[in-house]
């Protein structure tokens, strides 16, 4: 059988480089693809003089793409500072792994973007944002469209389970449209923690459920 894949990609895919969690990440974040609903994880560490990331791991759940090019972002922006890090592009993923056929482009921007994420949420952890935009009910939202509902495999946003948002002061109060004992509801307050919690000007996050 012959595979749409270069070679490189087979062997990122069969020897994934990285893999796994970081002890107490600098900075982490995961991904969710609209597109196909699959997830990548990516975890940093950053030494706080240089601002080089010292280790970095993902963890795919999606395809042999995601996880050759979770495998080769890693090696591409370990030594780098973040701000070079930052401008690593899925093409430049892509290429590093000799190509990638065209309906896997967003498997390898899924990589690439759980990488940038990640470096998002180290900046907000260590309050490094530049450009401190106050957080609005649309920043909120559009954060929310990468938790992902369990249910579902698509985001809380498009599933229509964010029922009100409302900022105010610092506090962010977020309903979600499950009841309180419903399985996955404490999944899903801890991934809005996550996501909203690091914003620099939030002090409290309030998750409340409809039942
Ligand atoms: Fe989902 Fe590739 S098909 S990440």
């Amino acid at each position: 059988m012959t595979f749409p894949y270069s070679d490189k990609v087979l062997e990122h895919f069969r020897h994934p480089r990285n893999v796994g969690k970081i002890e107490n990440p600098d900075g982490n974040a995961m991904e969710g693809s609209p597109a196909c609903g699959d997830m990548v994880g990516v975890h940093i560490k950053v030494d706080p003089k240089t601002k080089r990331i010292t280790d970095i791991k993902f963890e795919s759940y999606g395809c042999a793409s995601n996880i050759a090019t979770g495998s080769i972002i890693t090696e591409l922006a370990k030594g780098k500072t973040i701000e070079e890090a930052k401008k690593i592009s899925w093409k430049e993923a892509s290429e590093a792994l000799g190509g990638l056929p065209p309906i896997k482009a967003h498997c390898s921007v899924l990589a690439v973007e759980g990488l940038r994420s990640a470096i998002q949420n180290y900046e907000e952890r260590h309050g490094l944002v530049k450009d401190q935009k106050p957080t609005t009910v649309e920043v909120v939202r559009g954060r929310l469209k990468k938790v992902m509902n369990p249910l579902s495999g698509l985001d809380l946003v498009r599933t229509e389970l964010v029922k009100d948002i409302t900022v105010d002061k610092g506090t962010v109060h977020i309903t979600v449209d499950i009841p309180a004992d419903h399985q996955f509801a404490s999944n899903i307050k801890d991934e809005i923690m996550e996501k909203i919690g690091p914003l620099w000007d939030v002090k409290k996050v309030e998750v409340v459920f409809t039942e």
